[in-house]
């Protein structure tokens, strides 16, 4: 059977949200200091931003970046982080084992995401944080009143609000490792009472309820009982939902190159098993179709080990090929799932777990970097239909259960149509030695004036135990542009281990 794609260009299926190239930096490791703030290097500007990290990041145009953690969050005080640095306390990093010294806050935050042309977002310590502290960084950061905390922010030289619209309440509130850990009957009410008070405070903002894996008993149980109270206050007059969208989880690694490549394909399934519980919740508890279902926010994904590169030491992954590749999948899922998840966010976006790595000397790219670059600049648009026939693999998987709940051809593939007219189509070949020559229809190819092609593939498809991030990067992994000219055959060969 020859594998074949069939492009239905013009059946739309939906628009894809530019946050699903979201970014996120926590305070761990050489993310933060060391990683966009490095005022001692003669690489970084008058704020102490690295303007190299800057550019990098600039041509990733990521719309959106999360902060200030991760794990990180659940013991930090935000007050720490603002106001004159001299008098700002060190502080542990019960996290990270670490100190943080503070210098780095939400001003300082807020001036380096207008530096790269983002958006702010920020999540909320649901561990040692309190209500109060909550509402009054949203003031800090929203008012535009005569208030306490409103004017702190002009003391500190900020007079106009930074309208932060993306606010998380908590992050992987469940895990064992979280410090103020919750059961989910605990966080429901928790998380819907501030998720109140909140929107009292600033009914524009955008929050973001803390999920899981998105096929966990906390999503179901958290969702539904949300849901429920919020069916309660809109019975009772109120207008709009509180809880906007529903984070979750999720990263993919493994040693062996075929489970790594296709552990994500474990991810469509998750965000298809979380949208049906959104589904079920509104359902059970009878709310119209008129009330907005809070979508999907994959507020942390990526391919990491934490056993390989444990946090406590910096989590400076150290990416292969079939790295590579597994990211193109990622993305490709976040494609075919435009309508439900509509921001992601790629943790993290400097040396922790990233794609991007800082020396003295200057700035790397591991071979993650590429998928992203190119996903970024040309899957945006709309989401049109594909119908995709290739071999499947059959051996083990990462997680186990994935074989015989989701297939795994080893072509995988997403289309899109952008604003203005041109079909991009993203294959990944993840065989290592066989190159799929692949009938493409549907897309009037003799007709088109030239067909790019951008490939990323190169050596080093397997993991090195030993090896560093700077081995990663003399990994040879690499970009080669060219053009196809479909004008006689519609075949196009897929190079074994290679995104096209
Ligand atoms: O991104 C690294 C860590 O992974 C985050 O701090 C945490 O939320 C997740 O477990």
């Amino acid at each position: 059977e020859t594998p074949s794609i069939v492009v239905h260009s013009d059946a739309k299926l939906s628009k894809i949200n530019d946050n699903i190239y979201g970014g996120f930096l926590e305070h761990m490791g050489r993310c933060i200091y060391g990683g966009i703030f490095d005022p001692d290097s003669p690489l970084a500007d008058e704020n102490g931003f690295r303007k190299d990290v800057i550019d990098a990041l600039k041509e990733l145009r990521i719309p959106v970046v999360r902060y200030p953690g991760g794990n990180f969050v659940a013991t930090y005080h935000w007050e720490d982080g603002v106001g004159p640095r001299e008098k700002r306390p060190t502080r542990r990093n019960l996290a990270w084992n670490g100190g943080e010294s503070n210098i780095f806050g939400t001003d300082e935050f807020m001036k380096w995401c207008e530096a790269i042309g983002t958006a702010p977002y920020l999540c909320l310590n649901f561990g040692t944080g309190t209500l109060d502290e909550a509402l009054n960084w949203l003031e800090y950061c929203n008012s535009s009143q005569n208030t306490y905390y409103a004017n702190l922010r002009r003391q500190n030289g900020r007079e106009q609000p930074y309208n932060v619209k993306y606010w998380a309440l908590g992050n992987e509130v469940y895990g064992s490792w979280q410090v103020g850990q919750m059961s989910k009957e605990a966080y429901a009410v928790q998380a819907w009472q501030w998720a109140k008070a909140l929107k009292l405070a600033d009914p524009s903002i955008t929050l973001i309820l803390c999920g899981e894996t998105g096929f966990a008993a906390w999503d179901s149980y958290v969702m539904k009982e949300c849901i429920r109270i919020e069916a309660h206050a809109l019975s009772r007059g109120k207008t709009k939902p509180t809880i906007d969208m529903y984070s979750i989880h999720g990263y993919t690694a493994d040693d062996e190159h075929y489970a790594n490549a296709t552990g994500p394909k474990h991810i469509e399934r998750a965000i298809q098993i979380c949208a049906s519980f959104i589904d079920h919740a509104h359902i059970v508890n009878n709310l119209p179709s008129t009330v907005k279902k809070p979508t999907i926010c994959f507020d942390e994904w990526n391919v990491w080990s934490p056993l390989r590169a444990p946090g406590q030491t910096g989590a400076e992954e150290s990416y292969t090929l079939s790295d590579a590749l597994a990211i193109g999948i990622w993305l490709n899922t976040f494609i075919r799932q435009s309508k439900l998840v509509q921001m992601a966010n790629l943790a993290q976006s400097v040396n922790v777990i990233s794609p991007l790595m800082t020396s003295k000397a200057g700035i790397s790219k591991q071979p993650t970097w590429w998928p992203l670059l190119l996903f970024s600049k040309y899957m945006r648009g709309h989401t049109i239909a594909l119908t995709l026939r290739s071999p499947e693999y059959e051996g083990p998987t990462n997680p186990d259960w994935l074989r015989g709940t989701i297939e795994t051809p080893f072509l995988d593939a997403s289309a899109t149509i952008d604003d203005e007219g041109y079909v991009n189509l993203a294959v990944v070949n993840i065989h290592d030695s066989k190159a799929f020559s692949t009938s493409i229809k549907g897309i009037a190819l003799s007709s088109a004036e030239k067909v790019m092609v951008y490939q990323v593939a190169g050596a080093d498809v397997q993991r090195d135990a030993t090896a560093s991030a700077e081995k990663a990067l003399a990994r040879h992994v690499k970009l080669k542009e060219s053009s196809w000219d479909a004008s006689n055959s519609h075949d196009f060969s897929f190079n074994p281990l290679s995104l096209t």
